[in-house]
């Protein structure tokens, strides 16, 4: 990989990102003795906490909603899982949870729910903010349903739920030009709009965070904002824009023009700020384009006008962008339950020198994609940089490490990317169609 390369890849990198932002910094650790709190997870608390938030073990007969299960959902689940929210079933009383406490046992079980495709059991760093429930939750919702989906005393106080982190400092909305009507016959239509940059001023500005407020959450499944590298990308995406019918034009995975990713989003949390000061430097004036992923199947015909808060800085930020480390020679033969494909490169190969810290990694696959596992062979010895054993299209999130590491430009990386190609009967390529396969992960680095 060379860097002439870059540019175009960059764009790729930036794929149906989004971002995970269930708690912010600020209460990360108010984890009022509860078990969610993942950022704390260790391998050695974790898997044998089979404590209820009291620190007493549970008596699996004795679990009941409002004192074990109403604070687990809340603090877990509630956010997506409510009646106009993202997904399919409100899980916020007692007959919802009990009618479903069969469902809930077995996704948390099997790790699909909360969506969190990447390991955080530390086996493989841990991450901020991680959706991630300890084993002795699982447990709890288990022994739940087992025991008959009791409801328990209805006057029990309220659980405490962390507020959902803001952002801070100066903040600048972009909104959608107009409202969009996604495609239904598309269950998924990818629309990319382009607004103004809401950057002032002379010299560099830093996008740090930001917020995305869907206009209706029940159809945005993600937001992506792209800061288009030059003036001809603008002038790029606006052609598109004009050449489209309606609002926006149509973007399967990336903004289809040279950009960075300035902000990823999805449902389910709050403001989010990229780690440890650093932030994606924006071009004064210009354009950004918003790509808003619709998922038409909770309401057909619903009409959306998403907004978009950044926080821009323009002093005392590290800046920072996504390296994106792709096999771009990737070619999958068809009928294989496991189809692999495999990249060695190093951060010199992306135009780095000198010693880099890495904060956090983007992984990305399309439609066919099983699993994804970054290594870094630093100073002899191989360190996992993220682990994705569930791999899904729909949960594609930015995970920002604990953690924050150090690499040598040198240090030789390996990226292994595992997927079934069964429904295929021709070879699958590299590519940004939906038909298309990719094997990536980006980056989130800085130089020393
Ligand atoms: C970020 C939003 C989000 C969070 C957080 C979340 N879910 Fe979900 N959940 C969804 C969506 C969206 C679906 C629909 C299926 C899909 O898109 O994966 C879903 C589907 C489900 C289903 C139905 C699965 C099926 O096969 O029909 C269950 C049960 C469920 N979630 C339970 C939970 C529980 C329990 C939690 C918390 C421990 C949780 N979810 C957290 C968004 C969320």
């Amino acid at each position: 990989m060379i860097a002439p390369r870059l540019a175009s890849l960059l764009a790729v990198t930036a794929l149906a990102a989004c971002a995970t932002t269930p708690a912010s910094d600020a209460t990360a650790d108010d984890t009022t003795g509860a078990s969610e709190s993942s950022t704390t997870a260790t391998p050695t608390t974790a898997p044998d906490d089979a404590s209820s938030s009291t620190g007493a073990p549970i008596d699996p007969d004795a679990i009941t909603y409002y004192e074990h299960v109403r604070p687990l959902l809340a603090r877990n689940c509630v956010h997506c899982h409510l009646d106009g929210g993202i997904a399919p079933l409100a899980l916020d009383t007692y007959d919802d949870a009990k009618k479903f406490s069969a469902l809930i046992a077995s996704e948390t079980a099997a790790r699909l729910m909360p969506p969190y495709p990447a390991d955080n059991s530390g086996d493989c760093n841990t991450f901020r903010d991680a959706r991630w429930l300890a084993d002795a939750d699982i447990a709890t919702l288990a022994a739940w349903h087992d025991g008959g989906a009791l409801e328990g005393d209805p006057a029990t106080p309220q659980p405490d739920v962390p507020a959902l982190p803001t952002l801070t400092g100066d903040v600048r909305t972009v909104v959608m030009p107009e409202p969009y009507t996604p495609d239904a016959d598309m269950p998924d239509d990818y629309r990319c709009f382009v607004v103004d940059n809401p950057a002032t001023g002379d010299g560099d500005s830093y996008i740090t965070g930001f917020d995305v407020h869907p206009g209706d959450p029940r159809i945005v499944h993600h937001v992506v904002v792209f800061a288009p590298n030059s003036a001809d990308a603008v002038a790029e995406a606006e052609a598109k824009d004009a050449a489209d019918p309606g609002p926006g034009y149509q973007c399967f995975g990336t903004s289809q023009v040279s950009a960075e990713i300035a902000a990823a989003w999805a449902p389910g949390g709050g403001a989010q700020r990229f780690p440890d000061a650093t932030g994606v430097k924006i071009q004064t004036g210009g354009k950004l384009v918003l790509q808003v992923h619709y998922n038409t199947l909770a309401a057909p015909g619903a009409a959306d006008t998403t907004r978009v808060d950044l926080a821009i800085a323009t002093e005392g930020i590290t800046a920072a962008e996504f390296v994106p480390l792709a096999d771009t020679g990737l070619q999958l033969p068809p009928g294989q339950p496991s189809a692999t494909s495999s990249l060695t490169t190093t951060l010199a190969d992306h135009g780095y020198s000198g010693l880099v810290t890495v904060h956090g990694v983007f992984p990305h696959m399309h439609l066919l994609g099983r699993t994804l596992h970054l290594t870094a062979n630093h100073a002899g010895t191989d360190h996992c940089l993220v682990d994705v054993p569930r791999w899904d299209f729909h949960w594609q999130f930015l995970y920002f490490y604990d953690q924050p590491g150090t690499l040598d430009a040198d240090d030789v990386l390996f990226l292994d990317c595992d997927f079934d190609t069964t429904t295929r009967d021709v070879m699958t390529q590299w590519g940004e169609g939906t038909g298309d396969e990719m094997c990536v992960a980006g980056l989130w680095v800085s130089k020393q």
